[in-house]
Protein backbone atom coordinates (compact mmCIF):
# COMPACT_ATOMS: atom_id res chain seq x y z
CA UNK A 1 0.00 0.00 0.00
CA UNK A 2 1.11 3.66 -0.49
CA UNK A 3 -0.22 6.14 1.54
CA UNK A 4 -3.16 6.30 3.61
CA UNK A 5 -6.35 4.57 2.51
CA UNK A 6 -9.34 7.34 1.57
CA UNK A 7 -12.39 6.20 2.99
CA UNK A 8 -15.01 8.08 0.31
CA UNK A 9 -12.60 6.31 -2.73
CA UNK A 10 -13.94 2.83 -1.49
CA UNK A 11 -16.57 1.77 -3.33
CA UNK A 12 -20.14 0.28 -2.11
CA UNK A 13 -20.68 1.97 1.50
CA UNK A 14 -23.25 -0.84 2.71
CA UNK A 15 -24.92 0.07 6.13
CA UNK A 16 -25.39 -3.18 8.60
CA UNK A 17 -26.93 -3.27 11.50
CA UNK A 18 -24.34 -4.12 13.70
CA UNK A 19 -23.61 -0.56 16.07
CA UNK A 20 -20.47 1.21 16.31
CA UNK A 21 -19.36 2.34 19.42
CA UNK A 22 -19.62 6.18 18.75
CA UNK A 23 -22.09 8.25 20.61
CA UNK A 24 -24.13 8.27 18.37
CA UNK A 25 -26.60 5.23 19.41
CA UNK A 26 -28.34 5.75 15.68
CA UNK A 27 -25.27 5.27 14.02
CA UNK A 28 -24.82 2.08 12.38
CA UNK A 29 -21.27 0.78 11.01
CA UNK A 30 -20.90 0.50 7.03
CA UNK A 31 -19.09 -2.17 4.84
CA UNK A 32 -16.68 -1.05 2.69
CA UNK A 33 -15.54 -3.35 0.12
CA UNK A 34 -11.20 -3.99 0.65
CA UNK A 35 -9.06 -5.65 -1.53
CA UNK A 36 -11.90 -7.86 -2.38
CA UNK A 37 -13.48 -8.44 1.11
CA UNK A 38 -16.02 -6.86 3.31
CA UNK A 39 -15.05 -4.84 6.45
CA UNK A 40 -16.66 -2.73 8.79
CA UNK A 41 -15.53 0.65 8.55
CA UNK A 42 -14.38 0.90 11.91
CA UNK A 43 -12.01 -1.60 11.00
CA UNK A 44 -10.71 -0.18 8.14
CA UNK A 45 -7.42 1.76 9.51
CA UNK A 46 -6.53 -1.09 11.97
CA UNK A 47 -6.81 -3.42 8.76
CA UNK A 48 -4.20 -1.22 6.74
CA UNK A 49 -1.87 -0.70 9.92
CA UNK A 50 -1.50 -4.45 10.59
CA UNK A 51 -0.97 -4.75 6.89
CA UNK A 52 1.73 -2.39 7.10
CA UNK A 53 3.70 -2.87 9.94
CA UNK A 54 2.48 -5.79 12.44
CA UNK A 55 6.17 -7.60 13.18
CA UNK A 56 5.46 -11.19 14.69
CA UNK A 57 7.28 -12.35 16.85
CA UNK A 58 8.85 -16.22 17.52
CA UNK A 59 5.79 -18.28 18.85
CA UNK A 60 3.10 -15.96 18.23
CA UNK A 61 -0.36 -17.49 17.40
CA UNK A 62 -2.88 -15.61 15.40
CA UNK A 63 -6.42 -16.97 15.72
CA UNK A 64 -8.73 -16.17 12.64
CA UNK A 65 -12.40 -16.45 11.94
CA UNK A 66 -15.61 -14.77 10.39
CA UNK A 67 -17.49 -13.28 13.09
CA UNK A 68 -20.22 -15.58 14.71
CA UNK A 69 -18.14 -18.61 14.04
CA UNK A 70 -17.03 -19.60 17.87
CA UNK A 71 -14.25 -16.54 17.71
CA UNK A 72 -14.82 -16.17 21.58
CA UNK A 73 -14.83 -20.09 22.96
CA UNK A 74 -11.99 -20.28 21.11
CA UNK A 75 -9.90 -17.28 22.40
CA UNK A 76 -10.50 -19.74 25.55
CA UNK A 77 -9.43 -22.18 24.66
CA UNK A 78 -6.56 -21.22 23.28
CA UNK A 79 -5.77 -19.03 26.06
CA UNK A 80 -6.05 -21.39 28.78
CA UNK A 81 -3.95 -24.26 26.76
CA UNK A 82 -1.28 -22.07 26.11
CA UNK A 83 -1.19 -20.06 29.60
CA UNK A 84 -1.88 -23.82 31.51
CA UNK A 85 1.56 -23.22 33.17
CA UNK A 86 0.92 -20.07 34.98
CA UNK A 87 -3.07 -20.54 35.48
CA UNK A 88 -3.86 -24.30 35.90
CA UNK A 89 -7.12 -24.54 34.26
CA UNK A 90 -8.59 -27.23 37.23
CA UNK A 91 -8.43 -24.11 39.85
CA UNK A 92 -11.33 -22.36 38.06
CA UNK A 93 -11.80 -19.57 40.52
CA UNK A 94 -8.40 -18.44 40.54
CA UNK A 95 -8.42 -18.40 36.80
CA UNK A 96 -8.69 -15.30 34.47
CA UNK A 97 -11.45 -16.50 32.86
CA UNK A 98 -13.77 -16.49 35.47
CA UNK A 99 -13.50 -12.63 36.17
CA UNK A 100 -12.57 -11.20 32.28
CA UNK A 101 -14.51 -12.09 29.25
CA UNK A 102 -11.99 -14.39 26.54
CA UNK A 103 -12.24 -10.74 24.54
CA UNK A 104 -10.23 -9.11 26.99
CA UNK A 105 -7.43 -12.55 27.34
CA UNK A 106 -7.00 -12.32 23.89
CA UNK A 107 -6.66 -8.66 21.97
CA UNK A 108 -8.99 -8.39 18.53
CA UNK A 109 -5.99 -7.06 15.99
CA UNK A 110 -8.32 -4.69 14.15
CA UNK A 111 -10.04 -2.94 16.65
CA UNK A 112 -6.42 -2.50 18.21
CA UNK A 113 -4.52 -0.89 15.74
CA UNK A 114 -7.86 1.35 14.61
CA UNK A 115 -7.66 3.09 17.89
CA UNK A 116 -3.90 4.14 17.52
CA UNK A 117 -1.16 2.36 16.18
CA UNK A 118 1.50 3.31 17.79
CA UNK A 119 0.12 2.42 21.47
CA UNK A 120 -1.19 -0.96 19.88
CA UNK A 121 2.46 -1.59 18.62
CA UNK A 122 3.75 -1.05 22.21
CA UNK A 123 0.98 -2.66 23.80
CA UNK A 124 1.84 -6.09 22.00
CA UNK A 125 5.68 -5.65 22.48
CA UNK A 126 4.31 -5.40 26.31
CA UNK A 127 2.97 -9.09 25.99
CA UNK A 128 4.74 -12.10 26.66
CA UNK A 129 5.84 -14.33 24.27
CA UNK A 130 4.34 -16.24 23.40
CA UNK A 131 1.66 -14.19 22.16
CA UNK A 132 -1.86 -14.72 20.97
CA UNK A 133 -4.06 -12.51 18.73
CA UNK A 134 -6.72 -12.29 16.94
CA UNK A 135 -8.65 -11.20 13.27
CA UNK A 136 -10.99 -11.73 11.40
CA UNK A 137 -9.15 -10.66 8.13
CA UNK A 138 -9.27 -12.80 4.94
CA UNK A 139 -6.55 -15.06 4.40
CA UNK A 140 -5.81 -13.23 1.43
CA UNK A 141 -5.76 -9.59 3.18
CA UNK A 142 -2.99 -10.71 5.58
CA UNK A 143 0.37 -9.43 5.89
CA UNK A 144 3.47 -11.47 4.40
CA UNK A 145 4.26 -11.29 7.87
CA UNK A 146 1.59 -13.09 9.02
CA UNK A 147 1.07 -15.35 6.39
CA UNK A 148 3.98 -16.14 5.49
CA UNK A 149 6.48 -15.75 8.74
CA UNK A 150 7.65 -19.18 10.19
CA UNK A 151 7.75 -17.18 13.33
CA UNK A 152 4.06 -17.31 13.45
CA UNK A 153 1.03 -19.84 13.24
CA UNK A 154 -2.82 -19.52 12.35
CA UNK A 155 -5.76 -21.19 14.16
CA UNK A 156 -8.54 -21.01 12.07
CA UNK A 157 -12.29 -21.68 12.99
CA UNK A 158 -15.47 -21.29 10.78
CA UNK A 159 -19.01 -23.10 11.06
CA UNK A 160 -22.36 -24.08 8.59
CA UNK A 161 -22.50 -20.63 7.26
CA UNK A 162 -27.00 -21.09 7.92
CA UNK A 163 -25.55 -21.15 12.05
CA UNK A 164 -23.53 -18.15 11.23
CA UNK A 165 -26.21 -15.64 9.44
CA UNK A 166 -28.51 -16.22 12.08
CA UNK A 167 -25.94 -16.14 14.94
CA UNK A 168 -24.91 -12.72 13.62
CA UNK A 169 -28.28 -11.90 12.74
CA UNK A 170 -29.44 -12.41 16.93
CA UNK A 171 -26.28 -10.08 17.35
CA UNK A 172 -27.22 -7.51 15.60
CA UNK A 173 -30.59 -7.63 16.55
CA UNK A 174 -29.23 -6.41 19.81
CA UNK A 175 -28.53 -3.10 18.53
CA UNK A 176 -31.44 -3.20 15.51
CA UNK A 177 -34.54 -4.95 16.88
CA UNK A 178 -36.29 -4.19 13.60
CA UNK A 179 -33.78 -5.79 11.33
CA UNK A 180 -35.30 -8.28 9.71
CA UNK A 181 -33.74 -11.56 8.84
CA UNK A 182 -34.40 -12.03 4.92
CA UNK A 183 -32.96 -8.78 4.71
CA UNK A 184 -29.70 -9.98 6.57
CA UNK A 185 -29.95 -13.30 5.14
CA UNK A 186 -30.25 -11.70 1.33
CA UNK A 187 -26.92 -9.81 2.08
CA UNK A 188 -25.27 -12.65 3.09
CA UNK A 189 -25.99 -14.13 0.15
CA UNK A 190 -24.55 -11.87 -1.69
CA UNK A 191 -21.36 -11.93 -0.09
CA UNK A 192 -22.23 -8.46 2.05
CA UNK A 193 -21.81 -9.35 4.86
CA UNK A 194 -18.90 -8.70 8.25
CA UNK A 195 -15.78 -10.69 6.71
CA UNK A 196 -18.11 -11.85 3.10
CA UNK A 197 -18.16 -13.07 0.94
CA UNK A 198 -18.50 -15.69 3.97
CA UNK A 199 -17.09 -19.03 1.31
CA UNK A 200 -14.06 -16.68 0.45
CA UNK A 201 -13.14 -16.32 3.94
CA UNK A 202 -13.38 -20.17 4.69
CA UNK A 203 -11.57 -21.28 0.44
CA UNK A 204 -8.51 -19.24 1.80
CA UNK A 205 -7.83 -20.59 4.95
CA UNK A 206 -8.84 -23.81 3.82
CA UNK A 207 -6.53 -23.86 1.22
CA UNK A 208 -3.68 -22.57 3.25
CA UNK A 209 -4.34 -25.38 5.94
CA UNK A 210 -3.60 -28.15 3.21
CA UNK A 211 -0.70 -26.25 1.65
CA UNK A 212 0.84 -26.02 5.05
CA UNK A 213 -0.68 -27.94 7.98
CA UNK A 214 2.28 -26.88 10.43
CA UNK A 215 1.18 -23.12 10.20
CA UNK A 216 -2.84 -23.29 9.45
CA UNK A 217 -4.80 -25.12 12.00
CA UNK A 218 -8.29 -25.66 10.45
CA UNK A 219 -10.95 -26.08 12.88
CA UNK A 220 -15.08 -26.40 13.07
CA UNK A 221 -17.52 -25.61 15.52
CA UNK A 222 -19.49 -28.19 15.19
CA UNK A 223 -16.89 -30.76 15.45
CA UNK A 224 -15.61 -28.89 17.90
CA UNK A 225 -18.86 -29.09 19.51
CA UNK A 226 -18.64 -32.69 19.13
CA UNK A 227 -15.10 -33.55 20.26
CA UNK A 228 -13.66 -30.69 22.61
CA UNK A 229 -11.46 -32.48 24.14
CA UNK A 230 -10.15 -34.29 21.10
CA UNK A 231 -9.84 -30.28 19.70
CA UNK A 232 -8.14 -28.88 22.63
CA UNK A 233 -5.38 -31.39 22.39
CA UNK A 234 -4.70 -30.67 18.46
CA UNK A 235 -4.55 -27.24 18.95
CA UNK A 236 -2.02 -28.03 21.98
CA UNK A 237 -0.06 -30.13 19.93
CA UNK A 238 -0.24 -27.16 17.22
CA UNK A 239 0.96 -24.70 19.19
CA UNK A 240 4.15 -26.80 20.41
CA UNK A 241 2.83 -27.75 23.52
CA UNK A 242 1.30 -30.80 23.65
CA UNK A 243 -0.28 -32.45 26.64
CA UNK A 244 2.26 -34.55 28.59
CA UNK A 245 1.47 -37.97 29.65
CA UNK A 246 0.97 -36.35 33.50
CA UNK A 247 -1.24 -34.22 32.32
CA UNK A 248 -3.06 -36.33 30.63
CA UNK A 249 -3.20 -38.47 33.32
CA UNK A 250 -4.24 -35.45 35.58
CA UNK A 251 -7.18 -34.93 32.73
CA UNK A 252 -6.13 -31.05 32.18
CA UNK A 253 -7.86 -31.17 28.56
CA UNK A 254 -11.20 -31.56 30.28
CA UNK A 255 -10.25 -29.16 33.00
CA UNK A 256 -9.69 -27.30 29.60
CA UNK A 257 -12.92 -27.91 28.39
CA UNK A 258 -14.80 -27.43 31.75
CA UNK A 259 -13.50 -24.00 32.31
CA UNK A 260 -14.50 -23.00 28.69
CA UNK A 261 -17.48 -24.17 28.28
CA UNK A 262 -20.77 -22.30 26.84
CA UNK A 263 -22.26 -23.20 30.50
CA UNK A 264 -19.35 -22.12 32.58
CA UNK A 265 -18.48 -19.09 30.68
CA UNK A 266 -22.22 -17.88 30.04
CA UNK A 267 -23.35 -18.06 33.40
CA UNK A 268 -20.06 -15.73 34.94
CA UNK A 269 -20.84 -12.49 36.33
CA UNK A 270 -18.54 -10.91 33.84
CA UNK A 271 -20.28 -12.18 31.05
CA UNK A 272 -23.69 -11.50 32.25
CA UNK A 273 -22.58 -8.22 32.00
CA UNK A 274 -25.20 -6.16 29.57
CA UNK A 275 -24.11 -2.86 27.52
CA UNK A 276 -23.11 0.23 30.25
CA UNK A 277 -22.87 -2.34 32.97
CA UNK A 278 -20.74 -0.80 35.47
CA UNK A 279 -19.78 -4.44 37.31
CA UNK A 280 -18.54 -5.13 33.96
CA UNK A 281 -17.75 -2.65 31.32
CA UNK A 282 -17.66 -3.62 27.86
CA UNK A 283 -13.97 -4.74 26.50
CA UNK A 284 -11.62 -2.48 25.87
CA UNK A 285 -11.10 -4.55 22.93
CA UNK A 286 -14.66 -4.97 21.58
CA UNK A 287 -17.44 -2.39 21.68
CA UNK A 288 -19.94 -5.06 22.57
CA UNK A 289 -21.61 -5.96 25.89
CA UNK A 290 -20.42 -9.44 26.88
CA UNK A 291 -23.29 -11.53 27.36
CA UNK A 292 -24.15 -10.70 23.92
CA UNK A 293 -21.37 -13.17 23.09
CA UNK A 294 -23.47 -16.03 24.50
CA UNK A 295 -26.43 -17.39 22.93
CA UNK A 296 -27.25 -20.76 22.31
CA UNK A 297 -24.10 -22.57 21.36
CA UNK A 298 -25.22 -25.55 19.43
CA UNK A 299 -25.31 -26.81 15.97
CA UNK A 300 -27.81 -26.21 13.67
CA UNK A 301 -30.19 -23.99 15.36
CA UNK A 302 -30.28 -22.38 11.53
CA UNK A 303 -33.49 -24.71 11.25
CA UNK A 304 -35.50 -22.60 13.76
CA UNK A 305 -34.85 -19.39 11.63
CA UNK A 306 -33.99 -20.37 7.96
CA UNK A 307 -36.87 -22.02 5.33
CA UNK A 308 -36.21 -24.81 3.85
CA UNK A 309 -35.93 -22.86 0.56
CA UNK A 310 -33.51 -20.05 1.66
CA UNK A 311 -31.25 -23.31 3.22
CA UNK A 312 -31.63 -24.65 -0.55
CA UNK A 313 -29.92 -21.22 -1.45
CA UNK A 314 -27.19 -20.70 0.64
CA UNK A 315 -26.56 -24.23 0.59
CA UNK A 316 -26.21 -23.75 -3.42
CA UNK A 317 -24.13 -20.84 -3.38
CA UNK A 318 -21.54 -22.51 -0.88
CA UNK A 319 -21.54 -25.40 -2.63
CA UNK A 320 -20.47 -24.44 -5.76
CA UNK A 321 -17.98 -21.96 -4.20
CA UNK A 322 -16.49 -24.81 -2.36
CA UNK A 323 -16.95 -27.19 -5.16
CA UNK A 324 -13.31 -29.17 -5.79
CA UNK A 325 -11.66 -27.81 -2.48
CA UNK A 326 -12.02 -30.94 -0.85
CA UNK A 327 -14.61 -28.52 2.01
CA UNK A 328 -18.13 -28.84 2.41
CA UNK A 329 -20.68 -28.19 5.19
P1 LIG B 1 -24.95 -18.83 18.62
O1 LIG B 1 -25.39 -17.44 18.32
O2 LIG B 1 -25.30 -19.79 17.51
O3 LIG B 1 -25.39 -19.33 19.94
P2 LIG B 1 -18.27 -15.47 18.10
O4 LIG B 1 -17.59 -15.78 19.36
O5 LIG B 1 -17.41 -15.71 16.89
O6 LIG B 1 -18.92 -14.14 18.10
O7 LIG B 1 -19.42 -16.58 17.93
C1 LIG B 1 -20.55 -16.55 18.76
C2 LIG B 1 -21.20 -17.90 18.73
O8 LIG B 1 -20.45 -18.81 19.52
C3 LIG B 1 -22.58 -17.84 19.35
O9 LIG B 1 -23.34 -18.83 18.66
C4 LIG B 1 -22.28 -18.21 20.80
O10 LIG B 1 -23.40 -18.65 21.52
C5 LIG B 1 -21.25 -19.30 20.60
N1 LIG B 1 -20.39 -19.50 21.77
C6 LIG B 1 -19.84 -18.57 22.58
N2 LIG B 1 -19.12 -19.14 23.55
C7 LIG B 1 -19.19 -20.47 23.37
C8 LIG B 1 -18.66 -21.59 24.06
N3 LIG B 1 -17.93 -21.45 25.16
N4 LIG B 1 -18.96 -22.82 23.60
C9 LIG B 1 -19.72 -22.99 22.49
N5 LIG B 1 -20.27 -21.96 21.80
C10 LIG B 1 -20.00 -20.71 22.22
Amino acid sequence: ATGPVPFKDLAGAVPVGLPTNDDDPKRMHVLICYQGTWVLDQHLPGIVSIQRSFVPRRGDVVLTSPPKCGTTWLKALAFATMARGAYPPARADEHPLSRLNPHDCVPFMEMLFAADPEQAKSKMDALPSPRLMATHMHHSILPSSIKDSADCKIIYICRDPKDMVVSLWHFARRAQPELSFPYMFEDFCDGTSAAGPIWDHVLGYWNASKEKPEKVLFLRYDEMLRDPAGNVRKLAQFVGQPFSPAEEEAGVAMDIVRLCSFDTLRNLVVNKAAAGSSSSPSPSSSPFANDSYFRKGEDGDWVNHVTPDMARRLDAVVEEKLRGSGLSF
